[in-house]
């Protein structure tokens, strides 16, 4: 009898510390977003055209809708419940996200912000660069309401440094640049050297190169009257070095952040827009996981 609850204790501690699972095409995720920038623009820019020769062109990306927020809301959330501004929202704690899944399975992560003002900062800052619309995680009760889980994972970006130094770099970083670096309120050409020198170092950093995909995308079109969306978006790191400079023409939206990754790793859906024809898997990780992705001749508009 003793022996028998001793075992079954010990099925359900290991249960609960489960390792996490394997990911079949990367082991770390490395998500950038820039701003309203049209593909075209992104393509003709010199900076780009060198680092989309290190690296996989995803020539077929869409946002899903404007102003900013929204598109950063959906890459998190798998949906942007018709949030239409950038003014502060919240959503409750029956929502949860992408991270929700990966904290799951004992996989890591965290949010890093350029100039946010402290971590798990949650007030509207006018002086500083940072700006909580382009900062989705701070949006979600799950995790803003939860101190000691939101100051440890949405963190000053100087905290990669950090991280790196120490080896421990997350599963999954989403990394968002300050609005001058990330272009708003500069130009794509600002935004590319800013993104080279930023890059430069990591891409030779043994601590930063664990199996790592970078992604690299923009969170929408500047033409509103594109009703594509169309974006540039960018593979780069040792995830995808058999591929450099190779194009991948999939139809992809910002809700393939959400599926590249649970496909990954095996980690369920949101049941939302993350399963279905506007979220198809990075092939490079589909073929890996013998995922099938769908053709997409009828698109539905995506600039609303
Ligand atoms: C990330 O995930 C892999 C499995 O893909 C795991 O082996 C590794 O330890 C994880 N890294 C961190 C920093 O948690
Ligand atoms: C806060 O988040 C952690 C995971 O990071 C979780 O284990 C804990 O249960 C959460 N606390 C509450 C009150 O939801
Ligand atoms: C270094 O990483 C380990 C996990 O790998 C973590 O427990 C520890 O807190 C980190 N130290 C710092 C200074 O970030
Ligand atoms: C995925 O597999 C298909 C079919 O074998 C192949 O044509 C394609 O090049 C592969 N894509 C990548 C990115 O590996």
């Amino acid at each position: 009898m003793l022996l028998k609850t001793l075992a079954s204790f010990a099925v359900l501690a290991s249960a609960a510390l489960a390792a996490p699972p394997k990911g079949a095409a990367y082991d770390h995720v490395f998500v950038i977003f820039l701003e309203n920038t049209d593909y075209s623009l992104a393509y003709s820019d010199s900076n780009f055209q060198a680092l989309l020769s290190q690296g996989v062109l995803l020539d077929n990306y869409h946002g899903l809708t404007h102003p900013s927020q929204p598109n950063y809301i959906a890459a998190i959330a798998g949906d942007y419940f018709d949030v239409s501004s950038d003014s502060s929202t919240e959503f409750d704690s029956t929502y949860k996200t992408v991270v929700d899944l990966i904290e799951a399975k004992q996989l890591t992560w965290k949010g890093y912000m350029e100039d946010i003002p402290s971590a798990c900062y949650t007030g509207t800052s006018s002086k500083s660069l940072y700006y909580r619309k382009h900062d989705p995680f701070v949006s979600f009760d799950l995790i803003s309401k939860n101190m000691t889980r939101c100051i440890s994972h949405v963190v000053p970006a100087t905290q990669l440094q950090t991280d790196l130094n120490n080896g421990s770099l997350p599963n999954y970083s989403f990394y968002t640049p300050n609005i001058k670096n990330d272009g708003h309120d500069t130009t794509v050409a600002y935004a590319s050297q800013w993104l080279t020198g930023f890059l430069t170092p990591l891409l030779s950093n043994p601590n930063f190169l664990k199996n790592t995909l970078v992604v690299v995308t923009f969170d929408e079109a500047d033409d509103y009257s594109d009703e594509t969306n169309h974006i540039l978006t960018l593979l780069l790191g040792d995830a995808v070095s058999s591929l450099k400079g190779t194009t991948d023409d999939t139809y992809y939206t910002h809700y393939s952040l959400i599926s590249t990754v649970t496909n990954n790793w095996g980690l369920g859906n949101l049941g939302r827009n993350d399963v279905g024809q506007l979220a198809n898997v990075f092939s490079f990780v589909a073929n890996a996981t013998g995922y099938q992705n769908v053709a997409v001749p009828n698109p539905p508009p995506l600039n609303g």
